[in-house]
């Protein structure tokens, strides 16, 4: 198929990438490159630097490159920050999708998969999380996710859209060639693994008085690559005027302690971490039930245990210890 790839040169967008253009699709990169980094996309796949709200560029590019489909990462994706700017998160997620959803319908392209978040969930009822639990994002960020998702099941009545939105619990680890670099960095993994490598003094632990076994906030931690097979599946299930939701998760918790320790083991460093307060909008814990997409995807993680997801971040960070350069 042929595919546009929005935020292909970002972490989990050009990974992606990588596993289409492995499977035999086509794929054309629209990135503004404001996060992401054009050394990530993939040799073999075309590169557009565009916003994805610019109708003409992107229209260009359905056009030149026959697109099926689109696979929408471009957002921003951070919880605090989104409190902090409200607004650049719905200018950016929320209206620059209706916008590349527009072009997509002006071009006939009617099949996408998105990026969508457990933090749609808020601090959830029951653990694991299924999709049918109720949806009250606790920040402004999982609130974008959720217009964006409402956005697709409308669009899926009126005007015969196919679309899944794939709901990532954390995002972790790299590919041999491919990682995790943002600026600044504010994830637990690679910020532990910076420590690691004496590139910063200490870890802070955000709270450790949450409900929890250690008291430190539990996640689900969930491979790139499994991420990523998970969207090749996604786009090879799309229906016409369906719009359906899948949680990515391995339906396994670790505490912020628990992945230090893991961290401590993988690389035989010492790691100082440091009790800091809580970080505001982080829920206690996050861990999906993600049956539906091991059912319906036939999606079966690759990397699982947390021992090698760190693994593949560790190996990916020694060999480029400055992620993707200036
Ligand atoms: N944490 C620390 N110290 C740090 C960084 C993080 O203790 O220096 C803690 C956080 O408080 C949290 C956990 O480690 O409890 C994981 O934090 P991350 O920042 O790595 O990830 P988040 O869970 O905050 O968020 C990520 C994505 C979101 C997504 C969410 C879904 O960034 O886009 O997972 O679970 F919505």
């Amino acid at each position: 198929m042929n595919v546009l790839v929005t935020g292909g040169a970002g972490y989990v967008g050009s990974i992606t990438s990588e596993a289409l253009l492995a499977r035999g699709h086509r794929v054309v990169v629209v990135d503004d490159l404001r996060t992401g980094h054009r050394d990530a996309v993939p040799e073999g796949a075309a590169f557009v630097l565009a916003d994805v709200a610019d109708a003409e560029l992107v229209g260009y590019a359905l056009e030149e490159h026959r697109v099926e489909a689109i696979l929408h990462f471009a957002a921003s994706s951070l919880v605090g920050e989104s409190m902090a700017a409200p607004l650049d998160y719905f200018d950016n997620n929320v209206s620059g999708a209706l916008r590349l959803w527009r072009t997509a319908l002006r071009h006939g392209v009617r099949r996408v998969v998105v990026s969508s978040t457990a933090a749609l969930y808020g601090t959830p009822d029951e653990v694991p999380i299924p999709e049918t639990a109720r949806l009250a994002p606790e920040s402004v960020y999982g609130e974008t996710k959720l217009q964006l998702e409402r956005a697709l099941q409308w669009l899926a009545t009126t005007a015969g859209v196919g679309s899944v939105a794939l709901r990532y619990f954390n995002a972790a680890g790299a590919s041999p060639t491919r990682g995790e670099d943002h600026r600044p960095e504010t994830h637990l993994i690679p910020i532990v693994l910076e420590a690691a490598a004496g590139r910063r003094p200490k870890v802070a632990v955000f709270g450790d008085d949450y409900p929890t076994p250690d008291g430190t906030a539990v996640r689900d931690y969930v491979h790139v690559e499994d991420l990523a097979a998970a969207h090749v599946r996604a786009l090879e299930i799309l229906e016409p005027g369906v719009a359906r939701a899948f949680n990515l998760g391995n339906g396994q918790g670790y505490s912020v302690r628990q992945v230090i320790d893991v961290a401590r083991e993988v690389t035989g460093r010492d790691i100082v971490a440091e009790t800091s307060p809580r970080r505001a909008g982080d829920p206690p814990v996050l861990v999906a039930d993600a049956a539906a997409a091991r059912r319906d995807l036939d999606w079966t993680p690759r990397h699982p245990d947390l021992r090698d997801i760190v693994a593949t971040a560790w190996d990916w960070h020694r060999a480029n210890p400055e992620g993707y350069g200036a």
